[in-house]
């Protein structure tokens, strides 16, 4: 072993690794940040052979506050360096260098019939307990400022469009909301997860298990998991868990970037119906008049990057013989990854939700009375004739209105009558032209008319209510 570099396997090498194998192998640069979870773990796990009789009292009271001096130790460099410097291969071998430093030679019953591979399993899940709550904190704030938006903009009408073509008048926050179910649903589907996560693979050791007798329950339940895992080779090979984690990042990442997709074309001076904070705008080197969305086309990407974070996760994972192989190393470098990445790109969509400006005005302008094509259908079909006759007799109308260069509102009344005498008095026809009477039909549930619209801000105040301490 190099006299500089603690290395917790060599007994039976006679050589140095080379130093290229070295480099590969080195995961300290990425697991450093599982520094704490690391010292819990080791805490609950010395606390544990104690309590049942494999470590004396003296040598638990020397590593529980060696390893409280390490974790300080440790906080403090990670502030001042954000890297630590130690040459050690992984976290798990700078703990128990350090800690045999401060506390001598009980540090070196800390390890007993324990292996990196329950070990660093128990630390990644530790991990994803809090940052799967941090990361479903920022969801609920991007739910919630969409709620609140749409709570305060349910006078705004805007174009609604299939196939990015003008479709039907809705209102905004109909828009806004439909968002906001979106995410609640990845909310849910988080929480699924979480309940999942919370099995312990602590005391599996490397492969078939304890050989000391412990007991895994209660060393899980200090550690906060709701269940042990219930076969050592499938708690050390299991990566289920990043697996899923992934693939609920990439699909949320999706959601996003449709919602950016929408907030940026919708900011072209095309449509002009937004305008992008400066806060959450950048400009051009070059043309002085740009406000381009930087923000969320970065928002737009990152779906890709984080599919291919799934994708590429799975390629990793796919025949891999049983239990623990190294090729797993990576599964930590792509989790951090994938979970700075969305939450950056949850905060970028909260805060630039937050702070644009709707322009109702040009929202309105943005509509043409062809959008009313369907209400004229509806009003036909009120009238008694089956729908799909009012669709084609609708669709005389607009061919005829733009025949005489005209729109639907401006056709006149006889022109109508002369498609289809069934269309009524010329008053009935112009009551129809109204963006908010068209809104309102649309009152069943999940409509876009008002009390269809407050009745989903409703229920999502309602649902996020549950969550008001955390966010
Ligand atoms: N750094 C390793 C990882 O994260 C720890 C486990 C090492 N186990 C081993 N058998 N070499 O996967």
């Amino acid at each position: 072993m190099a006299a500089d570099r603690y290395q917790l396997w060599g007994g039976c090498f006679d050589e140095e690794p080379s130093g290229v194998l070295r480099r590969l192998n080195d995961s300290l640069a990425v697991d450093s940040r599982l520094y704490k979870e690391d010292i819990i773990n080791s805490k609950a796990w010395a606390n544990e052979l104690h309590i049942s009789g494999h470590l004396s009292n003296e040598d638990n009271h020397c590593i529980q506050k060696g390893l409280e001096q390490v974790e300080k130790d440790i906080e403090e460099e990670l502030l001042q360096n954000q890297r630590l410097k130690d040459p050690e291969e992984d976290i798990h071998s700078v703990v128990e260098r350090r800690l045999q430093q401060i506390a001598g030679d009980a540090a070196l019953r800390l390890h007993t019939a324990r292996s990196r591979n329950d070990q660093s399993a128990t630390d990644t899940k530790l991990w994803m307990t809090t940052a799967l709550q941090r990361i479903q904190l920022e969801v609920l704030k991007l739910i919630k400022v969409l709620v609140h938006r749409a709570d305060r903009e349910i006078d705004v009408i805007a174009p609604s469009y299939t196939h990015l073509q003008r479709a039907q008048p809705v209102r905004w926050s109909h828009f806004l909301l439909s968002y906001a179910w979106m995410l609640r649903e990845d909310v849910l589907r988080l929480e699924e997860q979480r309940d999942r996560l919370s099995t312990c693979p602590l005391g599996s050791g490397a492969v078939a298990g304890c050989a000391l007798q412990i007991n895994r329950e209660r060393l899980a339940e200090q550690l906060g998991f709701k269940r042990v895992t219930p076969n050592s080779m499938f708690a050390v090979s299991s990566r289920d868990h990043i697996v899923e984690f992934l693939n609920w990042a990439s699909l949320c990442g999706i959601h996003l970037s449709r919602l950016a997709e929408d907030l940026i074309v919708y900011s072209t001076q095309e449509f002009a119906i937004v305008r992008h904070s400066d806060q959450f705008s950048t400009g051009s080197s070059l043309m002085p008049q740009k406000r381009n969305p930087d923000g969320l086309e970065l928002v737009r990407g990152a779906a890709g990057l984080l599919m291919g974070d799934a994708f590429s996760f799975g390629c990793v994972l796919k025949g891999l013989p049983s239990t623990y192989n190294k090729d797993l190393q990576s599964d930590k470098e792509i989790l951090f990854r994938s979970y700075d990445r969305l939450t950056d790109c949850l905060k970028v969509a909260t805060g630039t939700v937050s702070t644009m400006q709707v322009d109702s005005k040009r929202a309105l302008e943005c509509l043409d009375p062809g959008m009313l094509a369907t209400d004229l259908a509806h009003y036909l079909v009120r009238r008694g004739m089956p729908f799909r006759r009012a669709h084609h007799v609708v669709g005389a109308a607009l061919r005829r209105a733009s025949a005489l260069g005209v729109d639907l509102q401006s056709l006149p009344h006889q022109e109508y009558v002369k498609i289809c005498p069934e269309f009524g008095s010329a008053e009935d026809l112009q009551a129809l032209f109204s963006w908010e009477a068209s809104v309102e039909q649309y009152s069943s549930t999940g409509g876009t008319a008002r009390l269809a619209v407050r009745d989903q801000i409703l229920q999502l105040k309602q649902w996020l209510q549950q969550y008001s301490n955390a966010c």
